[in-house]
């Protein structure tokens, strides 16, 4: 951390120093030195990590990435260079000249006029090998090393566009993002959803919404359930219908998935090529269609005239499985598919009364899209005082939820609300299988390594 007092020393020795007879070399990420609009013999700084050493007679090719994007910059050396240090995994600051390349591979390179070693690599020990294509579940045995591979270097820098554009597809009309709780002076949980604090909210804010780490004790090694998951979640007042809902949910979806693929063209193309081939023309397929909306009445429906065999029967009244999930969505044509109306006895007390029968549900709505199956969960919320009060003394709550009952009694607004799972969200959209390769640190049951 940068203290006051090491700030103070810092512009001290800048004030006191002589003035250097040459500008220093000015440092920049791997990223804009790849981008650099003039090459006129600039002198710059790059620091980063060696991917690739090629040495010939005269001249060595060093290839440094730094994080910033999943192009390395080549560095040109004179071979007097040339060192055992100088290997694949070490880290190097160069300095030197940016010059335009003469090779059509690249528009720019560095011609180095100084190599400093910063950090061996034991390339004999190193678990990473030159050259070499690492499958995605060695790489799980590395948390700690693999975010400097290719593969998992696009899958993080697109977690992070992702993230901000969550964040932007919420800013421009004004909703509020409420901050996760940290710290407490009585018993407190993790928790499994921010919902019942955005409904707080909700009953000042029109538009609220949260995007932070979630937990759950999730008994479960699944490809697609983790024990700390981030979720994106949103509630909405004086919403009246699902379909208001809806709209936002296939908004949220397909204009940060547009951002991504516009800002990260690159790591998207290495997941959809390397990882995922096919993924390119699944993920257009989801964007230029419209989502499909069925209940889950006709769901049940469906389950029950379908040719396949399930491991569990498909039955009203009883949740639909992943397999369920799987066969709706490709039934849609892998177009994603909004299941709405639940049976009441198979969702929280929250969720609104449709009062209907003798099918009783309630407005609840799950996405369901290729791949992954469930995407987001969310529903109209049970805004009237009586309604609540019943289904709370029915689960015997009623004393713990007194505030969330005040909420209906002060003001109550028609609201509704949802939440999407984020690292699902990045695997429907990058074709990755497995959920702990989207996700830095992945904990799930019996495991948390790091
Ligand atoms: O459907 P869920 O449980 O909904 C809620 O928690 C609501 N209270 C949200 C709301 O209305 N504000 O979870 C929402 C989404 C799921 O659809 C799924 O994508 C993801 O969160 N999710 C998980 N992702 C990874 N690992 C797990 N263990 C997950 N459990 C849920
Ligand atoms: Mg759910």
């Amino acid at each position: 951390m940068f203290g006051a007092r090491c700030l103070l020393r810092a512009l001290r020795s800048c004030t006191s120093a002589p003035c250097p007879r040459h500008k220093p070399s000015a440092r920049l990420s791997v990223r804009d030195a790849l981008g650099a609009r003039s090459t006129n013999g600039e002198r710059v700084k790059v620091q980063g990590w060696i991917r690739s050493v090629r040495s010939q007679k005269e001249v060595l090719f060093l290839h440094i990435n730094d994080g910033s994007s999943l192009e390395s910059l080549q560095v040109v050396a004179d071979s007097s260079f040339d060192s055992r240090e100088l290997a694949f995994g070490s880290s190097v600051e160069v300095q030197g000249q940016l010059v335009k390349s003469p090779s059509k591979k690249q528009n720019v390179e560095l011609k180095a006029e100084k190599i400093e070693i910063v950090g061996n690599c034991d390339a004999k020990a190193f678990p990473l090998k030159y050259k070499e294509r690492h499958p995605l579940e060695y790489l799980r045995q590395y948390p700690h090393l693999r975010c400097r591979t290719n593969a998992l270097g696009s899958i993080l820098r697109i977690r992070s566009e992702a993230t901000a554009a969550i964040h932007s597809f919420f800013k421009p009309s004004s909703k509020i993002k409420v901050p996760e709780e940290n710290f407490f002076n009585v018993p407190a949980f993790l928790t499994v959803s921010g919902q019942l604090h955005l409904e707080v909210m909700s009953g000042a804010f029109t538009q609220v919404f949260t995007f932070g780490p979630t937990f759950r004790a999730e008994n479960s090694q699944s490809r697609r359930h983790l024990a700390e998951f981030y979720m994106v979640e949103a509630e909405i007042s004086f919403v009246e219908s699902l379909q208001d809902l809806m709209q936002v949910m296939e908004g949220l979806f397909k204009t940060a998935t547009m951002m991504v693929l516009s800002n990260c063209t690159e790591d998207v193309e290495l997941c959809h090529k390397f990882i995922a081939p096919g993924q390119k023309d699944r993920l257009e397929h989801m964007l230029k269609n419209n989502f499909l909306i069925i209940s889950y009445t006709e769901a049940v429906e469906i389950l029950k005239k379908a040719s396949q065999n399930f491991t569990f029967t498909p039955e009203w009244g009883v949740d639909l499985h992943t397999e369920h999930e799987k066969y709706l969505v490709k039934h849609c044509g892998n177009i994603p598919v909004f299941v709405i109306n639940y049976p009441l006895a198979l969702k929280p007390f929250y969720m609104r009364d449709n009062e209907d029968g003798p099918q009783h549900t309630v407005a609840a709505v799950d996405l369901l899209v290729p791949g992954v199956g469930e995407l987001f969960g969310g529903s109209l919320r049970e805004e009237r005082y009586h309604f609540l009060e019943q289904r709370l003394a029915r689960s015997g709550l009623t004393e713990a939820y007194q505030w969330y009952l005040d909420l209906r009694r002060f003001g109550s607004v028609p609201h509704g609300g949802f939440g999407m799972g984020f690292e699902r969200y990045l695997q429907c959209i990058l074709g990755i299988d497995n959920i702990k390769d989207v996700i830095p640190f992945p904990r799930f049951t019996h495991s948390c390594v790091l």
